[in-house]
């Protein structure tokens, strides 16, 4: 049997050999690493270009085969590398960033993606992805919110789950959770620092997404850089052991971050990296990525008695079970082939059309004064910004080499296309002179706007949400000039976007929408695709704003008879956010009519209620409206969110048309982490609200009995 297959190698591993199979390295590549690999001293790696720009960038398979190749016939067991790498969004096809896919509110379509994503990296020799990233993302100036699904744990942990169905669907890839856990509530500009969370918060927002990886079979799990109210995750055995391992019944891997371990004695929690190695081990860390601590120090804790060797065996039980289920330890592994070639990225790729539907599917459509969508015949179109020629530059963060070379026309190219020759005059933002006068004689000015990758991802932290300097104040020398303004605002992060809603006539979040975008924001501005994505997050009025959904919770004085005054938020700044997570136009318009319920009482076990409102496509195109159901829990034993993203359904409809959409409510809907930890339903009123975003919708009160 497979578990007996595991059994008979760990059994025949050496004391070294078995840490070797728990060091990940950093740097691998077939001829530094030779004798490493030979001895057995290494087991796994990382293999990524995008993610290290001083590594392998030209072939990920080449490296990977020539590591395989000494593994397999230089090492004494033969046994093969496990190779991870950070494959994002997309390797050979870049589909959008996370944040992107999750504005989809469409868990299918982050599956396909992340299939397709798994497939290329196979057939690069990979066998581990570090992703999904679902940490809660809490702040909109954090570098990393372009890899999360935004911050709340509904939308986050459907995405998350559906990303591991998407890389695991072949069977061989393996996905890992990350960052175990909370690590989104770091502060901006400070990644990799303390997490002022308690275990209730922990319990009923941060593990959540975690939770339904798992349940989704995912296969490994990363651990955060950062502490958890002073206790390093690397060294955090109550969550990694206690919690996630033991807890939850786990069998999967614990995979370090990159150094995770060495920075424990930076961290001032280990004394040398023996003693990091001793705790992370302990703690229940698997696989060292990049310090190198455990190859160092674990055999002679062992020898030592400082780590039982039940726990080194269980760590490489668990990463041979890995293996296995890459198909590495089958008897005579398949030569992988290299990754999809240029020539292979051509329009008819089945990869490259779902990378241009999830673009226009990311796609959120912020404002439309009626000027959106474009005709073919709409005249002579001013496209301008610093993106409009560059595709890289709509990329996203975490690309590796392959996915720059299988990407499609720029976006001033897909426009062309769509008009008439000479209708399309494009010019670069940085020249506004020269925009404005091109802005003079056009009849309309697309302008796109916003951030450049580079601006975003780790370690990349801004101080505002803002637009980069100079790019409103071109925004306003266009809208000045008194014809229609398209804006077309790319980021990795929902920016401060009030100035850029008044001055323009439209305004279209794309986000980094990945290989494709060229074609795909064609799509939706020409409506051969309608814009149909959602806000993922809420859209800062103005910062300093902290996110948004169930990260605002009741508190005394929010809701009591100070309600709307200035306690709760900034003195000179309102506390609502200028648009709300779910919120998205379309070229139609829908209606909703008021909540009805089944009934208004709900058992608190068995039995359970009909939500339904009934939604009308009262506009003259057909559209897909995202139907979002919300809960508050009025009574509870701890501090609840004041509305929490409960479920939702889309629907696709034709002009004129109208159907009910009906929501099935059980009492388990309420459940929460009570202060003790216990997970509970209370009886009591509780809330429900059906609309098109979180801050509309139609109310109605239920009770649990
Ligand atoms: O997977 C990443 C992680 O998200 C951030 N630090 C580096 C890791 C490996 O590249």
């Amino acid at each position: 049997t497979p578990q007996e297959r595991v059994e008979l190698l760990l059994g025949a591993l050496t004391l070294e050999e078995k840490v070797g199979q728990l060091h990940l390295a950093g740097d691998l590549d077939p001829d530094g690493s030779r004798a490493d690999i030979a001895a057995g001293r290494v087991g796994a790696g990382i293999l990524s270009g995008g993610a290290h720009p001083d590594g392998p960038t030209t072939s990920i398979a080449a490296t990977a085969a020539g590591c395989q190749r000494v593994a397999r016939t230089e090492s004494r067991l033969g046994v093969p590398l496990l190779l991870g790498s950070d494959v994002v969004h997309g390797l050979a096809t870049t589909f959008p960033i996370p944040l992107g896919l999750a504005a989809s509110w469409d868990p299918a379509l982050v599956t396909a993606c992340a299939a397709v994503a798994a497939e290329e990296a196979l057939a690069a020799g990979l066998h581990l992805t570090f992703a999904p990233m679902v940490d809660l993302a809490s702040e909109h100036r954090w570098g990393r919110v372009g890899e999360t699904s935004g911050d709340e744990p509904l939308l986050a942990s459907r995405m998350g789950a559906a990303a591991v169905a998407g890389f695991q669907s072949g069977g061989r890839f393996t996905a890992a959770a990350k960052h175990f856990c909370g690590y989104g509530l770091v502060q901006a500009e400070r990644d990799h620092e303390t997490l002022p969370v308690g275990q209730v918060a922990l319990h009923n927002l941060h593990l959540r997404p975690f939770r339904a990886c798992l349940d989704a079979g995912a296969g490994a799990v990363m651990a955060g850089f950062h502490d958890v109210d002073g206790v390093p995750v690397h060294a955090h055995r109550a969550l990694l052991r206690d919690l996630l391992k033991d807890g939850w019944g786990f069998d999967g891997v614990v995979v370090s971050e990159w150094d995770g371990i060495g920075q424990l004695v930076h961290q001032g929690v280990a004394a040398d990296l023996r003693d990091a190695a001793r705790q992370a081990l302990l703690a229940g860390v698997d696989l060292d990525m990049a310090s190198g601590a455990y190859r160092a120090h674990l055999p002679a804790l062992v020898a030592d008695g400082a780590v039982p060797p039940a726990l080194l065996d269980d760590a490489v039980r668990r990463v041979l079970r890995l293996k296995l289920r890459a198909g590495l330890l089958d008897p005579a592994p398949e030569p992988r082939t290299a990754v999809h070639a240029p020539a292979d990225a051509g329009p008819g790729r089945a990869a490259t059309a779902l990378a241009r539907r999830a673009a226009a599917a990311s796609t959120v459509l912020l404002k439309n004064t009626g000027i959106l969508p474009l005709h073919g015949n709409v005249g002579t179109v001013h496209l301008c910004g610093p993106f409009v020629d560059d595709v890289d530059a709509l990329l996203g963060a975490w690309v590796q080499p392959p996915g720059r070379e299988t990407t499609g026309p720029t976006l001033a190219a897909a426009v062309a296309g769509q008009l008439a020759s000479g209708a399309l005059l494009v010019s670069d933002a940085r020249f506004s002179d020269l925009a404005v006068h091109r802005a003079e004689t056009a009849d309309l000015t697309v302008a796109v706007l916003g951030e450049h990758p580079s601006s975003s991802g780790e370690d990349r932290c801004l101080p505002t949400a803002d637009l980069p300097v100079g790019q409103l104040e071109l925004l306003a020398e266009l809208a000045a000039v008194g014809k229609p303004v398209v804006v077309v605002v790319v980021t990795a992060r929902p920016l401060e976007l009030r100035p850029v809603l008044r001055l323009a006539d439209a305004v279209l979040v794309v986000w980094h929408p990945g290989g494709h975008a060229g074609p795909a924001v064609a799509d939706v501005l020409f409506d051969r695709t309608p814009p149909s994505g959602r806000l993922p997050m809420n859209l800062p009025r103005m910062e300093p704003q902290g996110a948004s959904g169930t990260f605002e919770r009741a508190s005394g004085r929010r809701l009591g008879r100070a309600r709307d005054a200035k306690f709760g938020h900034y003195l000179n700044a309102l506390g609502s956010p200028e648009l709300s997570l779910g919120f998205g136009l379309t070229y139609t318009s829908f209606a909703y009519s008021e909540l009805e319920l089944s009934r208004d009482v709900l058992p608190l076990r068995g039995g359970a209620v009909r939500a339904s409102v009934e939604v009308a496509n009262t506009g003259t195109r057909p559209g897909r409206e995202v139907v979002q159901l919300y809960l508050r829990d009025l009574v509870a034993d701890v501090v609840r969110p004041l509305l929490e993203l409960a479920d939702w359904q889309t629907v696709e409809l034709a002009p004129g048309e109208s159907t009910k959409v009906v929501f099935r409510v059980t009492a388990d809907l309420f459940a929460y982490w009570d202060r003790d930890l216990r997970r509970r339903v209370d009886p009591g009123e509780v809330d429900l609200v059906v609309g098109p975003n979180a801050a509309r919708g139609s109310a109605a009160r239920l009770v649990i009995v």
